[in-house]
């Protein structure tokens, strides 16, 4: 990428969708009924994609803005495990257990706070009552390094895991005290070796900019330190400050914060070095070997985004399973509910923990896929979407194109009869350029407490 004034961008700084799902999850509402959400679940013949949450951590790093639960509780934990137990029961009375499992994801919380026999005890459960996995499943797990040993790794080893996340997010002393997540480098490097010595062949790191007190010099060590560990992958993510929604995000100091140009500053550094090193950057904020069937299928537009990020199985139903998790299918979105003494009772009587969700209308399904596209592959096809969808894209997305005009005038997007692009320096503010297509944008109105920001 060459040098940009990047000063000139940060004006895009406005709150915005991280469009991992779309309608996002503030759609989300329980006119949703559970009822139609089972119909959905009866009717699905897709292949299946398996998620399950693991919502337990041991202390709070204060930049997390995952669904976690703070405990050292042994009981809490196995009590957990029970219910998971349960609610398969009930999820395999809904939906036709024969089908394909192509991909499964343990994510948390820190998944491996539980014990290697616990985690084998899930593992072979879901496995019990949902027999048909692929040989070529794509089988993983999130982990914190802190929290990772041989035994766990050799129940991963044994149910066929094949990628490993670790979660790193900066090396840097300073900001690891101030995120109350002292994580020296030595134990990444330990828990990376550990993955590789059993095989796994995709191993991916996720590092955070936007941290406090981080500097450009200080996430240039931090990168340097990540591709010293030779992961498969990258993930570099935009740190999402909600304050208003996590309470220990609310122990930073905002003005020890990276202002919006000296993010850019960062993250166009990180897109020059990796790519210097051999790595492809694939959509908003991962990163790839070239190997790396993410990217071929970025080459082939056949890169697809859902609630686990960017992922080359489209298509499949996304089942969730525990607290929190959300399900995706052909026209929904489903979620678990967030409390887990509701999460409990929905279960002992007999239901799913089924909260909320969103039934697509056809302007949805639209969008969505406007919006999909935008994110996994940075262009849009505009005469695969009128041939899918029997619009004419010009008049469906009139206002849509003439928000875009302003990209346009800056180089950042290209429009022609059938293909809109968008150009290097314009995937930095790719969430900004899908806000003209997403309907619900007038609803919120740049409302402060809506959504992180996208710079
Ligand atoms: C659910 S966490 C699980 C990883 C594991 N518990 C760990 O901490 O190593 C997955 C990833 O989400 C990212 N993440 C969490 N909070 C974030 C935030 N507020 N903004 C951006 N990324 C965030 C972090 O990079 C983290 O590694
Ligand atoms: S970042 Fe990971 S370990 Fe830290 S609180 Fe969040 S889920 Fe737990």
């Amino acid at each position: 990428m060459s040098k940009i004034d990047l000063e000139k961008y940060s004006r895009y700084s406005k709150p915005g969708p991280r469009y991992t799902s779309y309608p996002t999850a503030l759609e989300f509402s329980e006119d949703f009924a559970y009822d139609e959400y089972i119909k959905y679940l009866k009717s699905g013949s897709n292949k299946l994609s398996i998620y399950v949450h693991l919502p337990f951590c041991r202390s709070a790093c204060y930049f997390c803005g995952c669904n976690v639960v703070f405990t050292s509780k042994e009981e809490k934990l196995s009590s957990y495990i029970e219910y998971l137990k349960k609610e398969i029961d009930i999820l395999a009375t809904h939906l036709d257990t024969s089908r394909e499992v192509i991909q499964f994801h343990f994510g948390g919380g820190t998944p491996t706070f539980y014990k290697a026999f616990e985690l084998d005890e899930i593992v072979s459960y879901i496995k019990s009552k949902f027999p048909n996995w692929s040989s070529s499943a794509e089988i993983s797990c999130e982990i914190d390094p802190r929290f990772f040993n041989e035994e766990q790794m050799k129940v991963f080893e044994s149910h066929g895991f094949n990628r490993i996340s670790f979660g790193v997010q900066d090396f840097d002393p300073k900001v690891q005290k101030e995120i109350h997540r002292i994580q020296p480098y030595d134990i990444t490097q330990k828990a990376v070796d550990l993955a590789r010595e059993y095989g796994i062949e995709s191993i991916n790191v996720d590092l955070i900019y936007g941290l406090p007190y981080q500097t450009f010099n200080s996430f240039k060590e931090t990168l340097a330190l990540a591709y010293k560990l030779n992961p498969d992958r990258l993930a570099v993510f935009n740190y999402a400050h909600v304050p208003w929604l996590k309470k220990t995000m609310r122990k930073f100091d905002e003005t020890t914060l990276p202002t919006p140009d000296v993010k850019l500053e960062i993250f166009s550094h990180t897109i020059e070095f990796f790519e210097g090193n051999g790595y492809r950057m694939v959509g908003m904020d991962h990163f790839a070997k070239p190997e790396d069937e993410l990217f071929t299928a970025i080459q082939k537009g056949e890169l697809h985004r859902n609630f686990q990020g960017y992922t080359t199985k489209g298509g499949a139903n996304l089942v969730g399973i525990g607290l929190t998790s959300i399900g995706e299918g052909v026209g929904y979105y489903a979620q678990n509910t967030k409390d887990m003494a509701k999460y409990e009772e929905a279960i002992d009587s007999g239901r799913l923990p089924f909260e909320r969700g969103v039934k697509l209308t056809d302007d949805d399904m639209i969008r969505q896929a406007v919006i999909m596209e935008l994110m996994a592959n940075f262009s849009i096809d505009i005469k695969r979407v009128e041939r899918e969808h029997s619009i004419s894209f010009g008049e469906y997305f009139g206002d849509a194109l003439s928000a875009l005009e302003e990209f346009v005038a800056e180089g950042l997007v290209t429009i022609d009869s059938d293909k809109i692009s968008v150009s290097d320096t314009g995937t930095l503010l790719i969430r900004n350029i899908a806000m003209p297509f997403d309907a619900y944008m007038d609803k919120y109105g740049g409302a402060k407490k809506s959504f992180s920001k996208t710079v």
